[in-house]
């Protein structure tokens, strides 16, 4: 069967097709109906199922016997430690973190906000979040306080699963503090804090508010899987969207499973007993589907690595591991790919390693481009496979689904739309039926199982952001065309999103944090081209009148208020101080002029413009 052809077969009964699709997870009650179409604000799948998300990637592997086989390898190269977990000695794990949370009056629905690093406790808690019913929330250990503190408002969790610190190269996070911080920020007041003690640094534990993950445990009775509707949300994980406020992206349980299990065989073609190897961080989307539960629900082996693909020691790490434990698939980010590059372009520490299991290289989380895919094809050998997926959809929208067997790659695209996901271009005019015409990339809705039905506590929002603007469809936010072969190319955000090394981050976030400074009176934050993280963002401030402290210390002060404001994984580095922001005679930043004057691209002088003088400055600014 051809991508095609499977392509073909859903389009012809969709619902038919899903819910066969559906028998590949273990359900309490197998849902009839596939999809209640009536369901506001948008359609939500298999509204009849009953089931258990930990059940599905915990125990009922267990209980098919396969209790012995390896579910989770836990490496940190920051730590130098190594453990693996059998799916018995998971099950055992979360159980008992489950039955822990259930004492503190966790129950199904309840919120709880997991701000940890990447250790084994942060999986065996998301899983047992899922296996009470419980939503969790995961937020990237990268983010600062505040952005923890906006999160812990909106999920308004009873508890707050957290560490005393992370590790970063050359520097120790602490967690403890930044909990500290933005619980004082938050108007929320979770019920409890556990907290993790690390050996490389002890948190003072707040009376009443923490508890110390050692005692939370201590005695604490196994907690058996609940069964939840289909439609329950097992998440909410909030992104970037173009305003200042995250997004809570829900995330419903049976649904997901199914697309999981769907792409774990199809387009990732991983078999149980595997090891599926997703070098990201659990709090991204690509963490949650395929680091936790889809290699979990697919029976495999998966890794959760604690370091970086270079530095940690060197740009050999992934390939260490790859050959010690087998990987069969390796998902990434082409930044990792461009440093391991930078730091060892001949490939020389991949050919030491035998890597004779991996059969394939996923690329996604931005675009991966050409250079990046041919080098690691020719050095690895291996197909090297870029997808397109978001937070918003949990798996792959646009991918060569391997498991349907592999068509040619062509780099620069993900290739085509897998089945579920109807793409159209459309331009000011509506849709783009010639190939190679750029224009905003649409999803027909409704969207198929795994896409998120909603935003947490934000109908209104969730329509605002993703449905209005074009009727009958899913905004994706980014822009490209579809070529004569119907290969898609996706081109980049064309809205105030950015993607640094992967990560996705909002220039309007990033703005808030240096308009909040005394001395600005307006300032725009730019995404503009780096070679190693395919964008960085860059910052262009107007002080107030009268502000009469140095610029250079200024500027410095925006960079600082950035990384406090919003974290260190902004990746801002620069803010110029100029005199004023081009703008449309309306009042509009012209952003996209200034992002190609900054990557030195042509650029026509906008006939909006209110005064093209202003563009020298913004020139010899950016340009240096
Ligand atoms: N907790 C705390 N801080 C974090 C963090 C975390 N989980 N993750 C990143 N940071 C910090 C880093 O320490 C760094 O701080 P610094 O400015 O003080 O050095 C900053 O955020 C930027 O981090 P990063 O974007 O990781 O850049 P880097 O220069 O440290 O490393 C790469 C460069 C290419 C190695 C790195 O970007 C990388 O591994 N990219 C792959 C991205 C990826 O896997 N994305 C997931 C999507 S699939
Ligand atoms: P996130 O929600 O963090 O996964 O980010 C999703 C965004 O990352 C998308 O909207 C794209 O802008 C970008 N992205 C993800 N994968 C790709 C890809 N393969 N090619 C181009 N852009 C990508």
């Amino acid at each position: 069967m051809t991508q095609m052809a499977e392509y073909a077969r859903w389009r012809n009964d969709p619902e038919g097709y899903w819910l066969d699709a559906a028998n590949a997870i273990s359900w309490l009650r197998r849902p009839i109906v596939a999809c209640d179409h009536a369901a506001k604000p948008a359609a939500r799948w298999f509204p009849d199922g009953i089931t258990n998300a930990c059940h599905n990637a915990v125990d009922r592997h267990v209980e098919a016997g396969f209790g012995a086989q390896a579910a989770l390898v836990h490496v940190s190269a920051m730590t130098g430690s190594e453990r693996t977990f059998t799916y018995a000695e998971l099950q055992h794990e979360v159980a008992h973190v489950a039955g822990a949370l259930r004492r503190l009056g966790v129950a199904a629905g309840d919120r709880v906000v997991i701000y940890m690093p990447m250790v084994p406790e942060a999986v065996f808690a998301m899983l047992a979040c899922a296996r009470l019913g419980a939503i969790h929330s995961v937020v990237f250990g990268g983010f600062a306080a505040r952005e923890l503190a906006v999160r812990i408002d909106d999920a308004t969790p009873k508890v707050v699963l957290s560490a005393s610190c992370g590790l970063e190269p050359g520097r120790v996070i602490d967690y403890h503090s930044l909990l500290d911080r933005a619980l004082q920020l938050a108007t929320h007041r979770p019920e409890r804090c556990v907290i993790l003690q690390r050996p490389q640094l002890q948190a003072p534990l707040v009376a009443e508010r923490d508890l110390d993950w050692v005692e939370f445990l201590r005695d604490a009775a196994a907690a058996e899987c609940v069964p939840m509707p289909s439609t329950a949300p097992l998440y909410i994980l909030y992104t970037s969207g173009t305003t200042g406020k995250p997004k809570g992206v829900v995330r419903d349980t049976g649904g997901h499973l199914v697309a999981l299990a769907w792409s774990m065989h199809n387009v990732y073609d991983v078999s149980p007993g595997e090891t599926f190897w997703a070098a990201s961080d659990i709090g991204w989307v690509v963490g949650h589907s395929y680091i936790v539960y889809g290699p979990l629900v697919q029976g495999c082996t998966t890794i959760l690595y604690e370091g970086k693909p270079v530095g940690t020691p060197d740009a050999g790490a992934y390939w260490r591991i790859a050959e010690k434990y087998r990987v069969a698939a390796l998902f990434t980010a082409p930044t990792a790919i461009r440093a391991i590059k930078r730091d060892d372009p001949d490939g020389q520490l991949m050919r030491d390693r035998d890597l004779s299991k991996l059969r394939t290289l996923f690329l996604a989380g931005e675009r991966a481009d050409p250079d990046t895919v041919r080098w690691a094809g020719e050095r690895l050998g291996v197909p090297v496979i870029d997808h397109w997926w978001q937070t918003e959809t949990g798996s792959p929208v646009v991918a060569n689904c391997i498991g349907l067997g592999a068509l040619p790659v062509k780099p620069g695209s993900p290739t085509r739309p897998v089945p579920g996901f109807t793409l159209e271009v459309h331009d000011g005019d509506g849709v783009v039926r010639k190939p190679n015409v750029q224009g905003a990339l649409l999803l027909k809705m409704p969207l198929p199982p795994g896409c998120l039905p909603t935003l947490w506590n934000d109908d209104e929002g969730f329509e605002r952001a993703y449905l209005r603007a074009h009727p009958g469809y899913y905004t994706t936010g980014d822009g490209g065309y579809v070529d004569a072969e119907g290969y898609v190319y996706v081109m980049g955000r064309i809205d105030d999103v950015i993607n640094v090394a992967g990560h996705r981050l909002s220039t309007g976030e990033l703005e808030q944090a240096i308009a909040g400074h005394a001395a600005v009176a307006e300032c725009a934050v730019i995404g503009v081209a780096d070679s190693l993280k395919g964008t960085v963002p860059v910052g262009l401030a107007v002080l107030k009148a009268g502000v009469t402290a140095a610029r250079d210390v200024l500027a410095q002060e925006f960079v600082a208020r950035v990384r406090d404001e919003v974290g260190a994984v902004a990746s801002l580095q620069r803010c110029y101080i100029v005199t004023r922001l081009p703008k449309t005679r309306s009042g509009k930043v012209l952003r996209a002029t200034m992002r190609a004057i900054a990557d030195g691209r042509p650029y026509e002088v906008p006939a909006t413009i209110e005064d093209p003088a202003v563009l020298d400055e913004i020139a010899t600014a950016l340009r240096g």
